[in-house]
């Protein structure tokens, strides 16, 4: 089953002589519980073609289609519910919300939705994601490692779709990196999720079924290695 579908989608930031093409006319389609990494050198439009699958920005044209609904023909608030409810973000540097402890970080889009908690879900993640002593912390009071794991556990609270991480690994060790990879594959599995990840780690790409390379916001590259 197709669960993604973007159809020349190009995105132009700025205007006239400061005008940047960041992502020129891509298409391709996703199936469900596929997971793809996405891999191009610095500049080459990996996060905006990211944001762009996660109702995150607006394109300039082209369609998004999530489950056959075109994400950019809902008006805002749609748009946020869609991304609420679909789409788990995960970024380099975490974006977790400082003066809130890791439950409510954790909690916080179920929150956000007015969704109660499923108390026996959250216990679920929290265990899996190794976190059960550090609930009450703040963001400051952990490593990055940790720090990773609670977004992890914020986007896959509401049972998204699909998952989408930009560079998840790239301010962490080697040591930590290979736990985040390991969680995010076996989230992946378990709960039958699309996994896109944006990666410079040859460790990551090497993991995925199917690799996408973007230069100068173009696909250059897309096979599929795990079928
Ligand atoms: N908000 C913005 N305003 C103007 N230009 C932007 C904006 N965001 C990105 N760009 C430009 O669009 C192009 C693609 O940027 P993008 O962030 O998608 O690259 P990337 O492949 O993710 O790079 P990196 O590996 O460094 O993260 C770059 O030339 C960048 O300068
Ligand atoms: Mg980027």
């Amino acid at each position: 089953m197709e669960i993604l579908k973007i159809e020349n989608l190009s995105k132009v930031y700025g205007k006239d002589e400061t005008a940047v093409k960041a992502l020129d006319d891509v298409s391709f389609t996703v199936k469900k519980g596929e997971f793809i990494a996405i891999i191009g050198p610095s500049g080459s439009g990996k996060s905006t073609l990211l944001h762009l699958l996660g109702g995150v920005d607006r394109p300039s044209s082209g369609k998004v289609f999530v489950n056959n609904t075109d994400i950019y023909s809902l008006n805002e608030t749609q748009l946020a519910i869609f991304r609420r409810r679909q789409i788990g973000l995960i970024y380099q540097f975490y974006n977790l919300i400082p003066v809130l402890t890791v439950e409510e970080n954790i909690t916080l889009p179920l929150l956000l939705d007015q969704h109660q908690v499923d108390k026996k879900q959250l216990d679920d993640i929290v265990k899996k994601l190794n976190l059960e002593s550090r609930l009450n912390h703040l963001p400051n009071q952990l490593s990055g490692g940790q720090q990773q794991r609670v977004s992890i556990g914020r986007a896959l609270i509401s049972n998204p779709a699909i998952m989408l991480a930009d560079e998840p690994t790239g301010n962490l060790d080697s040591k930590n990196s290979a736990e985040i990879i390991d969680l995010l594959k076996m989230f992946h599995k378990t709960y039958n999720q699309t996994l896109i990840v944006i990666t410079h780690d040859e460790r990551i790409a090497l993991q995925a079924d199917r690799l996408i390379a973007i230069e100068d916001g173009k696909i250059t590259r897309d096979e599929v290695i795990r079928p």
